[in-house]
């Protein structure tokens, strides 16, 4: 039994597989490495001590996918492929619609073919849109997403749940990620952003690191304790963790069930900033600056189902992240490049 993980080579698809080999699961990674580097194979290996197939294969191409699931019994698909950055959503929305959502269809109808019908699904809290009031719970309305990016995640929960409807035998589980920041431990696998990072905490990181010269903080006049954007940020190796949960969950149980992956707790940029000099003891020299487009005031989870029905609960917090990308940081300043 083995579970195949596309976009395993990326950020979060890389701790998931460390997650999924640490307790005792056997994967298939396939990645086109078009947003990640080979190098996280040797990594993941040294990591865990144990070896898997790491297969270069996109996930449009679906002759490669009918050949990795004749090859390999497949129980079920943690699905991460696809790309992901928000601003370069709004420049290319073609590419965006076609790796992401024609990319799923086939690997589903690839899935189909192969008799796998257990999918547990990369999705993104920013389905909740920007009129749900926090927190976000999984049962508020979704849409009104404000970006290609966000409306891929948006229109594949459809498409899944429109599966699971015409099939019953089908099993779905959609993951709506809060944001995710941090690194392992070992400081071998982290988030390796191409060019400027759009992010906060890879911007933070790089600025510590002396890459970048300061951080500019998107605005301080939103309706928040401090004025700053509120997030809920998850530590990676908690979120890979609990793809684990899920996936089990989704092995055990038909139909198509939603969770909110989040601590629950909201963090200011201001107050991730303190925690980032606390933890690497560097200042972050920043600067305020006008508000981000399609930014919004606050976004949390309601973490009550994950913690009840999954059993899953983020163990770690924003320090914590803080630590650990500061040591991936400091051990690898320009991410998998030499
Ligand atoms: C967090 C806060 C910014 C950068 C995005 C996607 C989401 C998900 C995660 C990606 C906000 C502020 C940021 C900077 C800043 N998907 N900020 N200066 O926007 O909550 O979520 O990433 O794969 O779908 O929308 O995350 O880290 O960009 O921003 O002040 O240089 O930090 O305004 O308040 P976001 P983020």
């Amino acid at each position: 039994m083995s579970i195949l993980i596309t976009g395993g080579a990326g950020f979060i698809g890389s701790h998931t597989c460390v997650e999924m080999l640490s307790a005792g699961r056997d994967i298939v990674v396939i990645d086109n490495f078009s947003n990640a580097s080979p190098k996280v194979y040797e990594r993941v290996k040294t990591i865990t001590g144990k070896d898997f197939p790491l297969i270069e294969c996109d996930i449009r191409d679906e002759a490669k996918l009918d050949e990795v699931f004749a090859a390999h019994k497949i129980d079920a698909v943690i699905h991460f492929a696809g790309l992901k950055a928000v601003g370069e959503s709004c420049r290319m929305p073609v590419e965006y619609y076609d790796n992401n959502v024609g990319g799923t269809v086939t690997l589903l109808k690839s899935m189909k073919k192969a008799g796998v019908k257990t999918i547990v699904f990369s999705s993104s809290a920013t389905v909740y849109g920007s009129e749900n009031p926090v927190p976000f719970r999984e049962d508020m309305k979704t849409g009104g997403t404000t970006n290609p990016y966000g409306t891929t995640k948006y229109f594949i929960e459809i498409i899944l749940q429109d599966l699971v409807k015409a099939d019953p035998e089908w099993s779905v589980c959609l993951l709506r990620y809060f944001n995710p920041i941090g690194a392992h431990a070992s400081g071998l696998i982290g988030e390796a952003p191409n060019g400027i990072p759009n992010n906060l905490m890879p911007y933070i990181a790089q600025v510590a690191v002396g890459k970048r010269e300061k951080l500019s903080v998107f605005g301080n006049d939103y309706n928040t304790p401090d004025g700053t954007g509120v997030r809920d940020y998850i530590h990676v190796v908690d979120l890979a963790k609990g793809h684990l949960y899920a996936c089990d969950r989704a092995l055990s149980v038909k139909g198509c069930e939603i969770y909110n992956l989040g601590t629950g707790n909201g963090v200011s940029v201001l107050e991730l900033i303190t925690a980032f000099e606390q933890a690497s003891g560097v200042k972050i020299p920043y600067v305020i600056a006008p508000r981000r487009p399609g930014d919004i005031d606050a976004s949390y989870a309601d973490v009550t189902k994950a913690n009840t029905v999954l059993g899953w609960k983020a163990e770690l917090n924003a320090f914590d992240a803080c630590r650990d990308t500061w040591n991936w940081q400091k051990k690898n300043p320009n991410g998998y490049d030499d």
